[in-house]
């Protein structure tokens, strides 16, 4: 193939206008088009290529003004044509034509599926010697018909993603040369593309050119053998080219660049310099990988869908929607499958992050959820996917297994034999553990509040303070009795200050009348809890007087020294050294108490867990199951609780100072209700709500 006479196919500019805008070029020039110029600029060009190359002619039909950019009806090699798909509605008639005159002359036709698009030689040019496939995406043709150029053609095809709408086919700003050589303008290109090319071509392999000679289309070039044929090249590029043993003749084909076309537009190459026939070739792997996903929610009114739209552009993917069906009223949500595709894996699982940050959830995977061993105890693989609070799938064995035991801040561990997968945290792994990595094959389910920008202006309205305060613990108290009455379990989690600010009666109401499972809490609390009882202060203040009782300080570890002389609160209780309060309604009542120490404790009371990590395994037993988590005034165990909660959870949290309120949201943890106000009072309102035939304002 390489000695013989190059072979061209041209179609004569007889129709020729700009009579529609579907490219940067034509916008203004409608009509403007002087034919009897085209002619002999186009004439010219047929003059420059046949004295150097065999050119065909196509003729053309009228009412195609852009059928001599003959570039674009489609991709031939040997015997084999495969035709365009345009994106654009109004060429398409000029196809049939063009697979006429293919098939006359006994050539082969494979054609695309026409799930994609794809516009010819315009997107797709062969490196001259090798056989590789460049083609372009992005603007025209899809990033999915690359795949079937692969599958056609047995070579590599390397995918280069467009994002300059006046380089809008791969042949406006991409010349693959002879000796493993190009000449291309890098900004028509997204990063990953140009730094494809970077990677393939030496530095000293490549020319960049420049805005002025690309948009005067140097690179819009037909090339045959040696020789370079283009509208135009600056002095400077002209050298380069030349010191490549190239020659360059400029033609003026000015009227073209009317309607964004120039000398390789105007010329279809039907033999290509490429190495090894195609029927000798072994079948090549497309790199292009692709993911079905699905999006619901207020995709339309929320602005997610074009949000989410943009992120896998943005990420250097395409997307083709599958099935939309839309919320037709305001409250109704909106469905959409879509099928997300990137030039490689890597590529395909940024956007795949990206769309899961906007709650898409990936339906039909292809690819397993991949693991690593844990390389020792305690330690995780390196590339350790982190767990959120979401309910989250993970693809293995062929199908999707919901994670157990969902917290954040975990890794999800595979039990290959069971088919289960669970969340565990990094200290609790051993070694040879199966550890997911990575973000392929998980699927996270958000819910819609946390994808959306709005999401924050919700979360904040979820912080009541003031006059609101009260409407919402009365809903608290109707959504509590709620789950008493159908035995659900409630958790509490509670600071000292519950004690010091006198609302330890109200929590002690609340646990005997059945609305506490479990009290999640420190030192402290039971402490000061008991001090009370004991002595009648809490950290040595009277608490009927409201004042300090002189050595009042040394109340609370006489009380820790009573408990400790006894075995046990439960022992005291047994005793009768404690006779009411909250550690005695948890005693009585048979609830579940996990006091957990700190570096700050006195004592401690015997129950007291002073190893942490054992102390979070206690707690995390504790709440599992609960349906509502009530956190009372107490930051550094609220959000402990709130890390290892899974999403569904109520969680109520109350404290005085709002950054706590705010910080617990800020963990993640947004299924939350904050309320701002004293602990004390809001225990009263609350245990008055509880109450019987109380359902009453107070
Ligand atoms: N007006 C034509 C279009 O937008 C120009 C085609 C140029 N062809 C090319 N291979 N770049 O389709």
């Amino acid at each position: 193939m390489k000695n013989s006479r190059a072979s061209l196919l041209m179609c004569s500019p007889t129709f020729f206008d700009v009579q529609y805008v579907i490219n940067p070029w034509m916008e203004g020039n409608i009509g403007k088009v002087v034919r009897s110029r085209a002619r002999k600029q186009w004439d010219a060009l047929y003059r420059i290529l046949s004295d150097r190359s065999d050119v065909q002619i196509v003729d053309p039909i009228a009412g195609q003004p852009d059928m001599c950019f003959v570039a674009n009806a489609g991709l031939k090699i040997e015997n084999l044509f495969v035709p365009s798909l345009f994106r654009v509605p109004q060429r398409v008639p000029e196809v049939p034509v063009y697979a006429e005159w293919i098939k006359s002359r006994g050539i082969e036709i494979r054609d695309i599926p026409d799930d994609c698009t794809f516009e010819g030689e315009g997107d797709a040019l062969f490196q001259p010697g090798k056989d590789i496939l460049w083609a372009g995406y992005g603007v025209r043709s899809s990033l999915t018909s690359h795949r079937y150029l692969t599958e056609f053609f047995k070579c590599p095809v390397y995918s280069l993603r467009l994002v300059d709408e006046r380089f809008y086919h791969l042949d406006t700003c991409f010349v693959p040369l002879p000796g493993g050589r190009v000449m291309y303008y890098p900004a028509a290109f997204d990063k990953r593309s140009r730094d494809l090319i970077r990677d393939h071509f030496e530095p000293s392999n490549r020319v960049e050119v420049g805005d002025e000679d690309a948009q005067h289309f140097c690179c819009n070039a037909v090339r045959i053998g040696n020789t370079l044929v283009a509208n135009h090249a600056s002095d400077a590029l002209r050298r380069k080219l030349e010191g490549w043993d190239l020659e360059v003749i400029t033609t003026d084909l000015n009227e073209f660049i009317l309607a964004g076309g120039a000398a390789k537009c105007l010329c279809l190459l039907l033999s290509q310099d490429t190495v090894v026939p195609l029927s000798e070739r072994k079948p090549v792997e497309s790199p292009i990988s692709s993911e079905r996903l699905e999006l619901t929610g207020h995709l339309l009114d929320s602005g997610l869908l074009n949000r989410a739209m943009d992120a896998v552009t943005g990420a250097g993917g395409s997307f083709r929607v599958e099935q939309f069906r839309a919320g037709l009223r305001h409250d109704q949500t909106s469905l959409c499958r879509l099928r997300a595709s990137a030039p490689d894996r890597e590529a395909l699982n940024r956007v795949l992050k990206e769309l899961k940050g906007h709650g898409a959830v990936v339906i039909a995977s292809t690819t397993e959820a991949s693991c690593q061993a844990a390389p020792a105890n305690g330690v995780a693989p390196e590339g350790f996917y982190s767990t959120t609070i979401y309910p989250t799938d993970v693809f293995v064995n062929g199908q999707w297994v919901r994670a157990g035991k969902q917290r954040m801040d975990a890794v999800l561990v595979i039990d290959a034999g069971a088919g289960s997968v669970r969340c565990e945290l990094i200290r609790n792994l051993r070694t040879g553990d199966r550890v997911v990595c990575g973000v392929e094959g998980i699927a996270v389910h958000t819910p819609e509040t946390v994808r959306t920008e709005e999401a924050f202006a919700f979360m904040s309205a979820g912080v009541s303070s003031e006059r609101r305060v009260e409407r919402v613990v009365k809903e608290l108290a109707l959504e509590m009795k709620r789950i008493r009455s159908h035995g659900g379990r409630i958790v509490v989690v509670s600071g000292p200050v519950v004690i010091h600010t006198g609302g330890g009666e109200y929590l002690a109401e609340m646990i005997r009348n059945g609305y506490v499972q479990a009290l999640l809490t420190g030192n402290a609390l039971p402490t000061h809890d008991i001090e009370l009882n004991m002595f009648g202060t809490s950290l040595g203040v009277d608490m009927k007087r409201g004042t300090g009782v002189p050595l009042g300080h040394q109340y609370h570890l006489r009380a820790i020294n009573r408990i400790r002389a006894a075995g046990s609160i439960a022992d005291a209780v047994e005793q009768g050294l404690v006779t009411g309060g909250v550690m005695f309604e948890c005693i009585r009542n048979g609830v579940d108490f996990v006091a957990v120490g700190s570096i700050r404790d006195d004592g401690p009371l015997p129950e007291t867990i002073m190893d942490l990590c054992e102390a979070q395994a206690a707690y995390s037993r504790a709440i599992e199951g609960a349906e509502m988590i009530l956190m009372l005034s107490s930051m550094l165990h609220a959000i402990g609780v709130g890390n290892m909660t899974p999403a569904g959870v109520r969680l109520i949290c109350v404290d005085i100072n709002p950054a706590v309120v705010t910080k617990l949201a800020d963990r993640g943890s947004v299924e939350s209700t904050g309320i701002v106000t004293d602990v004390g009072l809001f225990l009263n309102l609350l245990a008055h709500y509880l109450g019987k035939d109380r359902d009453k304002d107070p």
